[in-house]
């Protein structure tokens, strides 16, 4: 049942028929060969000895104090958007139920006053983002993004299959950033390129989307190669399996880790600058 479900979800979306063939191909290869799906004891070990606070993070990458000022002065607009989130039945990342506070605006979303203050450091022009859900990393990057003229995000994101929630993509994005933001409704592997062809170069990405091993190196690596130099490559949830480690040691480079609570527990995110040593 939950299989027909599944593909009359996709029957309705033509442009994810290429990701709906990939995962029944996935599935097939899931019988004969056992995926690294899940992260080593000696990554995490490793994340842990390594990992940051946001402001010892942002010192590491800039040389500058974080100030974290992002929620605090933005607080008009994220009651708004709680106020959205509020009537919708089909939760999506972001919101955090078990959180006192109702929505938590790191649990099972992404660290949000550090990417803005990031963009607002580097002063990013050309940002991609994978994965929008509610839109809180959005919101984000392009409250720094509204400051630069030219300035642009484009996400590329699909919803969960099975879940009907496509229309709430991006919801909590305030009407005066959209026109710096482009959505792109499509699978990493489809929507990435897209996104790379219509910015040319990249100086930023955060990457929250398809969180395979396979998806995931397979997207690093293209962002890598179309990263401006100085550009940021900021990946959520590394500990997830070993992508995101074995990704940096293919290219020799040394991550900065940090780390976001998540449900009782704590999740970990990476940043890696591209430069020329
Ligand atoms: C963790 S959420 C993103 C949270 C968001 N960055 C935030 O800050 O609130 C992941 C999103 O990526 C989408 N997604 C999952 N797999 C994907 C894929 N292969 N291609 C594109 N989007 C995908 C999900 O539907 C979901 O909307």
């Amino acid at each position: 049942m939950n299989a027909i479900k599944i593909i009359i979800w996709y029957f309705k979306r033509p442009s994810l028929y290429p990701q709906f063939f990939r995962e029944i191909k996935r599935k097939l290869n899931f019988f004969k060969s056992s995926e690294k799906n899940s992260c080593s004891d000696f990554v995490i070990k490793h994340y842990e000895k390594n990992v940051l606070n946001d402001f010892d993070l942002f010192f590491e990458l800039t040389g500058k104090h974080f100030q974290n000022s992002f929620i605090k002065s933005h607080s008009k607009i994220f009651a708004k958007a709680e106020q959205k989130i509020k009537n919708i039945d089909i939760i999506m990342a972001g919101y955090d139920e078990s959180s006192s506070i109702g929505i938590s605006y790191n649990s099972g979303g992404s660290n949000i006053g550090l990417i803005f203050e990031i963009c607002e450091y580097f002063k990013f022009i050309k940002c991609l983002e994978t994965g929008v859900a509610y839109g809180w990393s959005s919101f984000s990057i392009l409250s720094s993004l509204k400051n630069r003229k030219n300035s642009r995000l484009v996400s590329v994101d699909m919803p969960y299959p099975g879940k009907e929630n496509d229309k709430h993509v991006g919801l909590v994005i305030p009407n005066s950033l959209r026109s710096h933001w482009k959505l792109l409704r499509f699978s990493d592997r489809e929507g990435v390129p897209k996104a790379i062809k219509l910015l040319k170069s990249l100086d930023f990405c955060h990457y929250d989307s398809d969180k395979t091993y396979v998806g995931r190196l397979w997207s690093y690596n293209l962002i890598w190669e179309n990263l401006s130099m100085n550009g940021i490559l900021y990946s959520d949830d590394i500990g997830d399996n070993n992508a995101f480690y074995d990704f940096c040691n293919s290219k020799d480079i040394n991550p900065l880790i940090g780390s976001v609570p998540s449900n009782n527990n704590i999740k970990y995110f990476g940043i890696v600058k591209k430069n020329n040593s």
